[in-house]
């Protein structure tokens, strides 16, 4: 059997699926911990009149080749992430398709419970995000490469600020568990390490939240102005 053919059948197993959401998210996790990090340098002091998340962004623009590529990197693990998350929910729903009369949660977390509405609420965040930051489309004065001044309007806005902090408490669910997904995927979760791991997840995942959320604090603080 060819190499596609047999990475087609792999796929079609919900083993397969699993370990596509499985790279599909580390891709992620990779990114939403860098792009944090980035955020952040809204706080470091400016240099020469320009602010060091300007220069950021206008170092992450000046290298096209390298830009494209990231986001195409990017757009692929969102699409896998979410086509393998309908696949599975698909599977989970014609494996029963109808409910339990009254369910009771024995293994699961609340954070496990809450993974397809957290996915969606976050995958309509990530399209206002890019519509408001990258675009402009949704911030009424979006100066292109004006990253600070972009970000300090648009939080000057309270709803919006108010929406980017419950995104943020989402995403700090879905991590916690996707984090500790992986390790089970990845066969690591051996019950010696389980809370270790446990615990390392949900530093992970409330290190990033409370990280970004900072930043909308900050501005509406005026500590960021
Ligand atoms: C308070 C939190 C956040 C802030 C302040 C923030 C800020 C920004 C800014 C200013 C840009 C535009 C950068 C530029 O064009 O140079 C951007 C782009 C982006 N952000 Fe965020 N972001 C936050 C959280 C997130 C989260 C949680 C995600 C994903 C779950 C995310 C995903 C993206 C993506 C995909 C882009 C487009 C990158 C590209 O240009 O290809 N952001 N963000």
């Amino acid at each position: 059997m060819s190499s596609p053919a047999r990475v087609a059948q792999l796929y079609a197993t919900p083993v397969g699926k699993k370990a596509v959401m499985a790279v599909s998210g580390l891709v992620l996790f990779g990114f939403v911990l860098v792009h944090m990090l980035g955020n952040l340098q809204i706080f470091l002091p400016a240099k020469d009149g320009v602010h060091a998340i300007d220069a950021y962004g206008q170092a992450l623009h000046a290298n096209q080749p390298v830009l494209l590529t990231a986001r195409a990197i990017l757009l692929l693990a969102v699409g896998l992430h979410i086509w393998s998350a309908v696949k599975l929910a698909l599977l989970r729903n014609s494996a029963r398709p109808v409910a339990y009369a009254q369910s009771v949660a024995i293994a699961s977390t609340y954070a496990s419970r809450t993974m397809y509405w957290s996915g969606p609420i976050l995958a309509a965040f990530i399209v206002y995000h890019l519509l408001h930051f990258t675009t402009g489309h949704a911030h009424p004065e979006f100066q292109f490469l004006q990253v600070h001044d972009n970000v300090v309007r648009g939080f000057s806005d309270w709803y919006a600020s108010c929406f980017y902090i419950l995104a943020m408490a989402m995403l700090c669910l879905h991590l916690y568990h996707g984090v500790w997904s992986v390790f089970q995927s990845l066969g690591v979760a051996h019950p010696r390490y389980r809370a270790g791991l446990k615990l390392a997840a949900k530093g992970f995942a409330a290190v990033v939240a409370a990280g970004n959320i900072s930043i909308p604090l900050a501005v509406m603080a005026g500590v960021v102005e």
